[in-house]
């Protein structure tokens, strides 16, 4: 299990932690890998327990990364508090925080980008062209820096859990890509970083998205089997809650395609949303 559990290293020079990961993997041990942008809370510490429980060392990348975000985008106002982070890492069993500065994640700006044409430009894509790219190009660059023998990924951000597990098979990245169940205040909404933009009132009307896709899997087990309808179903509760739905699809669970018609294989609504000028995201299966 984890090492020296009351001790949390910092490391903040990419070719340090490369180092120190090589000579952990020498020594015959595992590395479990959980990227984060910081701000974290439980459900970030879902993942954290999940890598200290099945490896020798859990490193915690802390990196709010500016090549995922748009020119419009929250990237200055993304929330940083790294003293709060170090704690909620420490307790939630991690050996190493890797938080590196911009300059020497990109010392050059970056020009390798690591793509997926056809689903990057799907739903959260379609709508933050650059987004995915960024996702994947800093995931591979962690990948290639920590040397996980496992990763750790939550399923509230579907999609790109999709896409990275995609190119760890595509690209032989050797790294066991782990998925995590999605981690919910008691109102339903799904915990996330940027819940902290959201007045007091706009944060209990967004439990109004967890209700709407539980309304479509109860409606789909009353026999309601219409995408067009269960998709209508989601956007009602959302607007009349006073959500503004940006896009609600119902996809394949296992390539995410579009379903059209009738559902018929394994399915999961994927949607965002503003509430205000939140911008949230989250999935359910149905
Ligand atoms: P971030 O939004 O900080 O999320 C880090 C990880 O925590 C992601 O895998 C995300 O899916 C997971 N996570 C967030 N909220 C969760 C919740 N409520 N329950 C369970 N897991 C949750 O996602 C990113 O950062 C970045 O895109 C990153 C992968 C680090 C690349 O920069």
């Amino acid at each position: 299990m984890r090492e020296n559990p009351e001790k949390l290293k910092i490391i903040r020079k990419p070719v340090s932690l490369q180092k120190f990961s090589k000579k952990i993997l020498s020594s015959g041990k595992s590395i479990g890998l959980v990227p984060t942008m910081g701000a974290l809370h439980r459900g970030h510490a879902s993942l954290i327990e999940m890598s200290a429980k099945n490896n020798d060392i859990t490193i915690v990348s802390i990196f709010v990364n500016p090549t995922q975000f748009g020119a419009n985008e929250d990237f200055a106002k993304y929330p940083r508090r790294l003293r709060a982070d170090l704690k909620l890492c420490r307790e939630a069993g991690a050996t190493i925080v890797f938080a590196p500065q911009p300059k020497d994640m990109y010392p050059l700006p970056l020009s390798t980008f690591v793509h997926n044409p056809k689903l990057e430009t799907l739903y959260c894509g379609a709508y933050r062209p650059i987004h995915f790219a960024g996702v994947l190009s800093v995931v591979a660059k962690l990948f290639n820096i920590a040397l996980p023998t496992k990763a750790y990924f939550g399923e509230k951000d579907f999609q790109q859990l999709h896409l990275i597990r995609r190119m760890a098979v595509d690209l032989n990245f050797p790294v066991n890509v782990v998925g995590a169940k999605t981690i919910r205040e008691k109102s339903g909404l799904a915990m996330s970083s940027r819940n902290e933009y959201m007045s007091a009132e706009e944060r209990a009307a967004a439990s109004s998205i967890y209700v709407g896709m539980c309304e479509a899997k109860r409606l789909l087990r009353r026999g309601e089997t219409s995408v067009v309808k269960l998709k209508e179903a989601v956007r009602g509760i959302v607007e009349w809650a006073g959500g503004k739905i940006q896009y609600v699809e119902i996809v394949n669970k296992g390539d995410l395609t579009p379903m059209t018609g009738k559902i018929s294989k394994k399915a999961v609504i994927l949607l965002a949303c503003f509430f205000g000028k939140t911008r949230l995201i989250d999935h359910l299966e149905l």
